[in-house]
């Protein structure tokens, strides 16, 4: 037996080239990696598995195509005991040295070999990116993307991003854990980091046009599909317009939470005014939402904001069953807490009546529970609101101290980024 693995669907002569020369060997197994290992690690526009697995059993010379649950070779190594394992290396991801220690170590246990190859035509390679580049670019295809990752994973990470820098960090952000490669799989733009950064209070104040400048400077250097912070939503004389500038520009989901006047941060809870709007007035603006999107992919999420105001899970569950009515795509629940009781409660009582609309959550205050504990109980979507802005800001005021009390800036030079570091994150294409 012969094992080589793949996760594209396309074609070049290379694979051709490798294909013929491993079958010369055995018995050809192909793994073909799965579905949700390749959406992890940020790939949208991959045919699906059951594509890629047709393309290669119908190869002349392939004796038997499997599934590669992720990145890790082990498990089909286990149970198929290959003689050859084929590895190409393309020098294109950071993980490749781990995968390949693993497999040598597994080889080793039952005397198998290990077959190298470099991708000599890096330019063709290159191409082929572009091609996938491509294939992601329009907002049309960024915006489906909240809806395939829910699809084929059902669980989303989103975190925040303030402005192009931070959209690059959360775009390339990347682990290799337990064969998986894991990123984060959407951006979230924050109405309280976006007024934060510049300057101003969380009460609705930067307007639409500024919050959709922040969106278009993100989208410019990012592929992750994202979820817009709408605070209330405005007027619903507004609000539908909202609805189109996003879904035009190719955002995936818009939240607006049911509060009315002047809204506060949610993290303020009831140490300051804020009314919840009532329930038919909210529904209707759904609703109108609703019927403004012009696609089917754009989605809507209802924030519920009654654990935040003291009105308890009853009202959110009453909220929520409304609000779906009404045309929401996704609910989200939200507290101050630090724990997840209420939110848990929430959860199990709405899953009762409703088994399939996504919840969504923001654990900034309730953040020992893992992403693990959030899937349990029901949750699809969370959202980390504001780490890079408040990890930022510490920083930042830490460099103007240091300049200042030394009057020059070694010291505060001693704790930055390096000049070269600095330029080299930001890509010149
Ligand atoms: C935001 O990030 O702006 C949010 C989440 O709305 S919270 O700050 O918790 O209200
Ligand atoms: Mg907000």
């Amino acid at each position: 037996m012969v094992y080589i693995c793949f996760f594209t669907d396309l074609i070049h002569s290379d694979h051709i080239v490798i294909i013929k020369k491993a079958e010369e060997l055995g018995k050809l197994i192909v793994g073909v990696i799965s579905d949700k290992a390749i959406i992890n690690c940020g790939f949208y526009e991959i045919s699906g598995y059951s594509e890629r697995k047709a393309m290669f059993e119908n190869f002349n010379g392939v004796y038997k195509v499997v599934e590669q649950k992720n990145f890790s070779y082990k498990e089909n190594l286990e149970k198929y005991k290959p003689a050859y394992v084929i590895l190409g290396n393309n020098g294109e991801f950071s993980f490749q040295r781990e995968i390949r220690e693993e497999v040598v170590n597994i080889l080793a246990t039952y005397g198998g070999k290990l077959i190298e190859y470099v991708c000599p035509y890096i330019l063709k390679y290159q191409d082929f990116k572009n091609i996938y580049r491509r294939r992601g670019y329009l907002s049309d295809t960024r915006r489906a993307r909240l809806r395939k990752i829910l699809s084929i994973k059902g669980f989303v990470t989103a975190m925040e991003a303030h402005n192009g820098v931070t959209g690059l960090i959360v775009e390339k952000s990347e682990i290799y854990q337990n064969g998986w490669v894991n990123q984060f799989d959407a951006i979230w733009i924050s109405s309280l980091c976006d007024s934060v950064m510049k300057g101003k209070p969380d009460i609705e104040l930067v307007d639409m046009t500024s919050r959709f400048r922040t969106i278009d400077e993100i989208m410019e250097i990012t592929t992750k599909p994202i979820i817009f912070d709408g605070d209330t939503g405005g007027l619903t004389e507004h609000f539908v317009f909202t609805v189109r500038t996003l879904e035009r520009m190719g955002v995936s989901m818009i939240i607006i939470e049911d509060k009315t006047g002047l809204k506060r941060n949610s993290l303020l809870g009831t140490d300051v005014r804020q009314t919840q709007d009532d329930i038919v007035r909210f529904c209707a603006k759904i609703a109108a939402g609703k019927r403004a999107q012009r696609t089917s992919e754009f989605m809507i999420c209802a924030r519920i904001e009654s654990l935040i105001l003291g009105s308890g899970v009853d009202d959110a569950l009453e909220r929520a069953l409304a609000y779906v009515s009404a045309g929401a795509d996704a609910i989200m629940i939200h507290s101050r807490k630090k724990d997840a009781i209420d939110i848990f409660e929430f959860t199990h009582k709405f899953r009762e009546e409703d088994r399939f609309t996504p919840i969504v959550v923001v654990p900034t205050t309730f953040n020992t529970i893992t992403e693990d504990e959030f899937k349990a109980h029901g949750i699809n979507i969370v959202i980390y609101a504001n780490q890079l802005t408040r990890i930022a800001l510490p920083a930042m005021q830490k460099a103007a101290q240091l300049i200042l009390e030394n009057q020059r800036s070694k010291e505060c030079d001693d704790v930055c980024m390096q000049w070269e570091e600095l330029i080299s994150m930001i890509p010149e294409e």
